[in-house]
């Protein structure tokens, strides 16, 4: 496949023909994946959603590149591609202040400090610059990910099921914060969750995975307008269109 690399960074050319799982111990090889095209526009906002254990995370991890024992390939735009991976936990190092782990992901320069003082803000982290990560709430943690995320400016940022195990309120505030940050500056996303109310909300195209051997049954562009995805009655009525609710 051709690399892409006379295409825009962003851009994205997803083939994975087969992932088995190979057996281990007394556990049968388990085949994941099959037959998944995806061509992805730069600057558009993928969702990848299907019930749990359909292989989201496994197909994010070949698309990070992260996990090569795949039949196909993965060819990104762009020779100089950035690529950002948020985890389903924030992955924060305990260690270092909540500023040092933003500042891990830059490197060193002038620019820097103001930068990353910008970013706080934008997250509504300022005047918790010094704290350590184990003094956040879970939703505050969540914020610094964010940040940490955003900050590499990246071409591609890939995002797994980030919001999960949050009160709802929280968890609506982290979504209005990413649509903000993601409209401030648009960037590829391939973002994961189960939940089909925030894939809506968040998502400019959605994609649903199913079945055992998972490949995508559906994808749809979502037709939401920006200041419609705050709007609960607009996202239900979107949300019953897309997966046929009643
Ligand atoms: N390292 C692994 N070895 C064997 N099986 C795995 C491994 N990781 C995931 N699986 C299995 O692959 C399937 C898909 O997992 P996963 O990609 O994590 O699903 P999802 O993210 O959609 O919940 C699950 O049945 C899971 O048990
Ligand atoms: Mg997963």
């Amino acid at each position: 496949m051709a690399p892409l690399n006379d295409t825009p960074a962003g851009a994205l050319k997803i083939r994975v023909k087969r992932k088995i799982y190979p057996a281990s111990g007394v556990r049968a090889e388990q085949p994941v994946l099959k037959d998944i095209a995806i061509d992805i526009e730069p600057r558009s906002f993928v969702v990848l959603t299907g019930p749990s254990g359909c292989g989201k995370s496994t197909l994010l991890n070949i698309i990070a590149g992260l996990d090569s024992e795949y039949e196909g390939e993965v060819a990104l735009g762009g020779p100089d591609t950035r690529l950002g991976y948020i985890f389903q936990s924030p992955r924060l190092l305990p260690w270092r202040t909540v500023y040092e782990n933003i500042a891990l992901a830059l490197p060193d320069g002038d620019a820097r400090h103001g930068r990353i003082e910008d970013m706080l803000r934008q997250v509504g982290l300022e005047g918790f610059s010094s704290q350590y990560p184990e003094r956040l709430s879970l939703g505050m943690q969540r914020r610094a990910a964010l940040a940490r995320g955003f900050i590499t400016e990246p071409d591609v940022l890939l995002m797994d099921e980030p919001f999960v195990s949050l009160d709802d309120p929280t968890a609506q505030g982290l979504r209005e914060l990413l649509i903000g940050l993601w409209n401030r500056r648009p960037t590829t996303v391939i973002f994961v969750t189960h939940d089909r109310a925030e894939s809506v909300m968040l998502g400019t195209r959605i994609l649903r995975m199913s079945g055992t051997n998972a490949t995508i049954v559906q994808d749809e562009t979502v037709r939401l307008s920006p200041s419609e995805r705050t709007d609960r009655d607009k996202v239900l009525a979107e949300q019953r269109r897309i997966f046929r609710e009643t």
